[in-house]
């Protein structure tokens, strides 16, 4: 354990804000962590990776079931190409990119072989778990990868890309992707992000809303600086997702926000432009008939 206040494993960088010393090494490593976009053109030699993996494999799962499965992808091509797909260049850099599965597969073909009844594919709950499950899958490998001085970021745009993915992957039937997690030794130590702390996202033994003035105070100091300049094409984006999302009235009143403020709110290039609140919500249908394709069926009311 070492007593050093600074980060070791991602080299030194001004840029991050100071955080209190922390003797314990987890705990520092869980502080100062963040999202690694830049990665050393060196591999991951292969006992560390190794490692990595087993840590995950030990993580809790519901009932012990372990219902998911990662691929590990190495091949510059397909990392080349999923970064292309992804729209998030840096991906190819990283030297390994780790796409987590939800897989009833596995349990069903046990289930079967033993003479077991099964259907944890059509029951939502299991799929409930099964996604924490995989999750958590996921964190514990980038958790560890953390410890082993790796650097990594998950790459949830995956999700656009179901449909390609399964013939990438040869994925089988009852086997969906949820998120990739790339890794790499970091080329440069990541910045520490501002988050929303204990004092707003932990309630004391009930749910309790805060003031909204409390709230606002702590929404601008996690997003202090990030003004979004009102282009003519961002404004009529944020207003076709206000029309399209709650009429007339909720546009005019978004873009007169805008002109008391003059410039894009956080919250409404999040929800206005970022992740279109509009699109998002059509986009169900089409995951839910990604799902139907992959055998899974907790979404209709049929037993
Ligand atoms: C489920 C999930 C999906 C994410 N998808 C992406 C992604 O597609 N591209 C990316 O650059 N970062 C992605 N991230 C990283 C987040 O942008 C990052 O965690 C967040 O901005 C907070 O920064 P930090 O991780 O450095 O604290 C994702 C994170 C999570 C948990």
């Amino acid at each position: 354990m070492s007593e050093s206040p600074l980060p070791t494993h991602h080299g030194a960088d001004e840029r991050a804000p100071q955080v209190p010393a922390e003797s314990n090494e987890t705990l520092r490593l869980l502080l100062e962590r963040g999202s690694c976009r830049h990665f050393a053109a060196r591999p991951i030699p292969p006992e560390t990776l190794a490692r990595v993996l087993e840590a995950g494999t030990h993580a809790a799962t519901g009932g012990n079931l372990q219902p998911y499965s990662v691929i590990r992808v190495e091949a510059a091509e397909t990392r080349a190409r999923l970064a292309e797909m992804c729209g998030q260049s840096f991906m190819a850099q990283a030297p390994v990119h780790l796409l987590f599965l939800i897989d009833w597969r596995r349990l069903c073909r046990w289930a079967e072989m033993e003479g077991a009844p099964f259907a944890a594919h059509r029951a939502f709950p299991h799929f409930w778990i099964g996604f924490q499950d995989t999750v958590i899958c996921a964190q514990t490998m980038c958790t560890a990868a953390d410890a082993l001085g790796l650097g990594s970021v998950y790459i949830g745009t995956v999700l656009d890309f179901l449909e390609e993915l399964r013939p990438m992957f040869a994925l089988p039937p009852l086997v969906v992707p949820v998120v990739l997690l790339c890794l790499g030794l970091p080329a440069s130590r990541p910045p520490r992000k501002k988050k929303l702390g204990p004092e707003i996202l932990v309630h004391s033994e009930r749910y309790q809303d805060r003031p909204s003035e409390e709230l606002r105070a702590a929404f601008d100091s996690k997003y202090e600086g990030q003004r979004v300049e009102a282009t003519e094409e961002r404004l009529r984006m944020l207003e076709e997702t206000c029309r399209n999302l709650a009429g007339e009235e909720a546009a005019r009143r978004a873009l007169e926000k805008v002109g008391e403020r003059g410039h894009i709110h956080a919250a409404q290039r999040l929800f206005g432009l970022h992740y279109r609140a509009d699109r998002m919500i059509r986009w169900n249908a089409e995951l839910l008939k990604r799902f139907e394709e992959a055998g899974f069926g907790w979404f209709s009311a049929a037993p």
